[in-house]
């Protein structure tokens, strides 16, 4: 009995010795220690032992019991520092390794225009506003003095959401004037950049999306003489001093008089060239004197106040400001000409 206990611990620590995982270890425990183990079924035939061996044998027992349970232990100890020491391997940072570079982007050449042009208008004492795109035909037609019938009201131009044409896309930022011409209390001066609709063929000049920046101005006193001078000085701001322009009569419903203005071409000085398409002047914008009818369906006394507004395109400002050449570049982006700015 004594060989078999003695063989026991020599087979035994040698097995403890070999684990390589705390599972293998367990099935070792559970092998030798455990209530159906090697070595407590040699204990339980201590019954059959004399008087004088049982206590020999008991005491060699127990020493092979001690000697395995110090093993396990040590060896548990031993396979949870190895694995520790494995997981610290597995998980070490190299802090000097160069991180992967984050692609900061930058603000889209149209509003740098636009920001530049707030700047502007900012400056002069003017609020900044912004709008709905979903309009009401009464604001974006109606209030504006564009009557039932009028050409702009026509389904083949404008986006309309229901079939008797009262909701649609705004077709022009002019809306807003009479949003603010309701809502804010005289003088009133602001501007509104926002998208406006319209169904156009996209091509190098068109798309049916596109921004404007609507301004106006309602005042005491205030004059086409008032319109001139502070877009002269706009434009002055945004192209150099000694920029000249020029305006040309037009027609539009909601002012009288109505003109476009016109910016003699930077490139060529006036002879024309190919980026004023050979005219000398570019196009900036659309403006007047608030019609009386507009002013007076807003409740505004005309005896007193009078006022002006214009709408210009803003992706035409940013093309003149950065020298791009087709519309279509600003909507598309590509990253490689976003890059550019
Ligand atoms: N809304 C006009 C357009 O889209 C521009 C404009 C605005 C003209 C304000 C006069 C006054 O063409």
């Amino acid at each position: 009995m004594k060989q078999q206990l003695e063989a026991i611990r020599t087979s035994a620590l040698e097995a403890i010795a070999a684990t390589k995982s705390a599972d293998e270890l367990d099935a070792l425990r559970v092998k030798y220690l455990g209530k159906k183990g090697e070595l407590t079924s040699v204990l339980k035939m201590m019954g059959k032992l004399s008087a004088e061996e049982r206590p020999i044998i008991g005491q060699v027992a127990n020493e092979v019991r001690a000697k395995l349970e110090d093993a396990i232990e040590a060896q548990s100890a031993a396979l949870a520092e190895a694995a520790l020491a494995q997981k610290l391997r597995d998980e070490a940072l190299d802090v000097t390794v160069p991180g992967t570079p984050v692609r900061v982007g930058h603000k889209h050449p149209m509003y740098v225009a636009l920001d530049e042009l707030k700047e502007i208008f900012v400056g002069m004492g003017f609020t900044v506003l912004d709008g709905p795109e979903v309009e009401l035909a009464e604001l974006n037609f109606d209030r504006l003095n564009a009557e039932e019938g009028h050409p702009s009201r026509d389904w083949s131009d404008t986006f309309y959401f229901d079939a008797d044409s009262r909701v649609m896309l705004r077709s022009q930022t002019s809306p807003m004037q009479v949003r603010a011409m309701d809502t804010m209390d005289l003088p009133i001066r602001i501007i509104a950049p926002g998208r406006v609709f319209r169904k156009d063929e996209v091509d190098a000049t068109h798309s049916p999306m596109f921004h404007q920046v609507e301004g106006m101005v309602i005042d005491k006193g205030v004059t086409m003489a008032d319109l001139k001078g502070t877009l002269n000085l706009v434009m002055e701001q945004l192209y150099g001093k000694g920029t000249v322009t020029r305006f040309r009569p037009h027609h539009f419903p909601f002012t009288e008089p109505s003109c476009e203005m016109d910016v003699q071409c930077h490139k060529c000085g006036g002879a024309g060239c190919p980026t004023c398409k050979g005219e000398g002047w570019i196009e900036v914008l659309g403006a007047g004197m608030i019609h009386p009818k507009v002013l007076k369906m807003a409740g505004i006394d005309t005896e007193v106040y009078s006022g002006w507004a214009f709408g210009m395109g803003l992706e035409r400002m940013a093309m003149r400001r950065f020298k791009i050449s087709d519309l279509r570049l600003i909507f598309e982006n590509d990253i490689r000409f976003l890059e550019q700015f």
